[in-house]
């Protein structure tokens, strides 16, 4: 029974069974696969993006936020009147993440490069760009930031599927690509 000490009080110190020795050497080779697919898959599996994080306070990365939207808003879209930004390319550009909207709405370029940010100002939401297969988490107190080229043009949503709340799936947001 588990509740009284071992008979043999230096177990360790017996003779390994051969098979546990193959079960051991079976679990490593196993390990050390899984841990090398990772990182070999960040360059085949064109899944892992290769994105950066930083620090940054929520009032300071909503203070950025607005100060791009001050400068490039272009007109306000939906019944909410959410603004639509288009900066300049090859800038970083801002999206936030709160309970429950993706703000703002981002205006790009085809074929140009911007250094998106995304960060959230209250807790964890999950920025899913659809139709397209990209996919991360956002939490606040940190940015995520990543060099984004579109290659097409048209409507993209983003889409929170990490849940966050009673609203969380109406927490939805929405990039724009024009030629
Ligand atoms: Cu934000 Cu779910």
């Amino acid at each position: 029974m588990a509740i009284f000490p071992p008979e043999q009080r230096i177990w360790w110190k017996q003779p390994l069974h051969k098979q546990e020795l193959v079960w051991i050497g079976v679990c490593i080779i196993w390990a050390l696969t899984m841990f090398f697919t990772m990182i070999v898959w960040h360059s085949i599996g064109e899944q892992n993006l290769s994105n950066e994080a930083y620090q940054i306070s929520p009032d300071k990365f909503e203070q950025r936020t607005m100060e791009m939207v001050e400068k490039y808003q272009v007109r306000e879209e939906g019944d909410t009147g959410v603004p639509v930004v288009h900066p300049p390319a090859e800038t970083d550009i801002y999206m936030l993440a709160r309970t429950y909207e993706w703000w703002p709405v981002l205006e790009l370029e085809k074929d140009k490069s911007y250094r998106l940010h995304l960060s959230s100002m209250d807790l964890q939401h999950g920025f899913s760009l659809q139709p397209t297969n990209i996919n991360v988490q956002v939490h606040p107190g940190y940015e995520l930031v990543m060099t984004v080229t579109p290659n097409e043009s048209g409507e993209f949503g983003v889409i929170c599927n990490e849940f966050c709340g009673i609203g969380h799936h109406t927490m939805v947001g929405r990039i724009h690509v024009v030629e």
